[in-house]
């Protein structure tokens, strides 16, 4: 039941910030960002040009900026690393004295209570380029795989990492990897699941910053077809039963229908991804003047809110939290 014209009036709230803001549904917090960061075995910075603002860094400048992140008030860091070497079988993924392990310990020692996130995957750190271990005929080979998975979870952990985010799209590997810290003393040790992960070009840029690009083929054998929505919940369900704690979908505003979906029928907490093409094509366009950057920004972050997301996930996440505390 809905009152009608005049006795409603849609405008009345509307009339001034205060009321506007009164009634608002929906907010972006800086303690629901996670900013993504790439970790890599040389010193210094390194600008990545397909991501204008976003650089790979070394162990000590990922703690940098770690620190600067935690004091602008955003929630997590997401690392990526890149690591010295790559061999078929990405041993650096699983190596205690991999970046991403070094890197964990060196923003434990540099912040109080930011949330440190691991990537779980094997595509930074094999030669192939793939997300998993290889079959003799180039196909990627799904329960070989998860041991792998299951040994870099346990290093991230040991390393002290909070949250674990497996992204490589292998059946079973929720469940190998609980199964694993579990054994490992890590039973608190939650995880963050890529389980809606699309085949998605909006990846491009990612794969320069992360020097992750398949060296033949691509991806569509293991992560999802943009065309399915029933299947991502599928893909999520399984997730859970595996023991997954949150959910995410992505890329994030191409999929919003999914991520409302995945928020509605599972109410378990949804964090989207926003990833680099997303943060590409805002920069560009924002760069050339054509948009204003920072109120497409925050339109675009309440949208992902919106849908249902309680996490995003997104390059943006510094800059963000110094706009909203402004
Ligand atoms: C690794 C991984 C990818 C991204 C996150 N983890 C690349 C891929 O699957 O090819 C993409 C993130 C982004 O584009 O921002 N599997």
């Amino acid at each position: 039941m809905m009152a009608r014209f005049p006795v409603y009036r849609a405008r009345r709230l509307r009339r001034s910030e205060r009321l506007r803001a009164m009634v608002r549904e929906t907010s972006v917090d800086p303690t629901d960002l996670i900013a993504p960061l790439f970790v890599t075995f040389q010193e210094g910075r390194h600008p990545v040009e397909a991501m204008p603002g976003v650089e790979q860094m070394s162990v000590k400048e990922t703690a940098n900026e770690a620190a600067r992140l935690e004091a602008l008030g955003v929630g997590a860091v997401l690392l990526f690393g890149i690591p010295e070497s790559k061999d078929a079988v990405g041993s650096e993924a699983y190596a205690s004295d991999g970046v991403v392990q070094q890197a964990v310990a060196a923003i434990k020692e540099r912040t109080n209570d930011l949330v440190v996130v691991t990537d779980v995957c094997l595509c930074e750190y094999t030669d192939h380029g793939h997300c998993g271990l290889l079959t003799p005929e180039g196909e990627v080979d799904n329960d070989p795989t998860l041991e792998l998975l299951a040994r870099s979870a346990v290093s991230h952990a040991e390393a002290g990492a909070d949250l674990i985010a497996p992204s490589d799209m292998m059946d079973g590997r929720v469940a190998a990897i609980r199964e694993a810290l579990d054994e490992s003393g890590y039973a608190q040790t939650p995880i963050m699941s890529y389980a809606v992960k699309y085949a998605s070009a909006f990846y491009g840029p990612f794969r320069e910053a992360a020097g992750s690009a398949p060296q033949f083929g691509d991806r569509k054998a293991y992560q999802m077809d943009p065309a399915n929505a029933d299947e991502g919940l599928r893909e999520a369900w399984m997730d859970i039963e595996e023991g997954a704690d949150i959910i995410m979908v992505k890329p994030a505003l191409p999929y919003l229908d999914v991520i409302h979906r995945v928020k509605r029928e599972t109410d378990y907490p949804v964090a989207a991804y926003h990833v680099s093409g997303e943060y590409s094509m805002l920069k560009a366009a924002g760069e050339r003047g054509w948009i204003d950057e920072e109120r497409v920004l925050l339109e675009t972050m309440l949208s992902i809110k919106r849908a249902g997301a309680d996490l995003i996930i997104t390059y943006y996440a510094g800059q963000l939290a110094a706009m909203l505390g402004e």
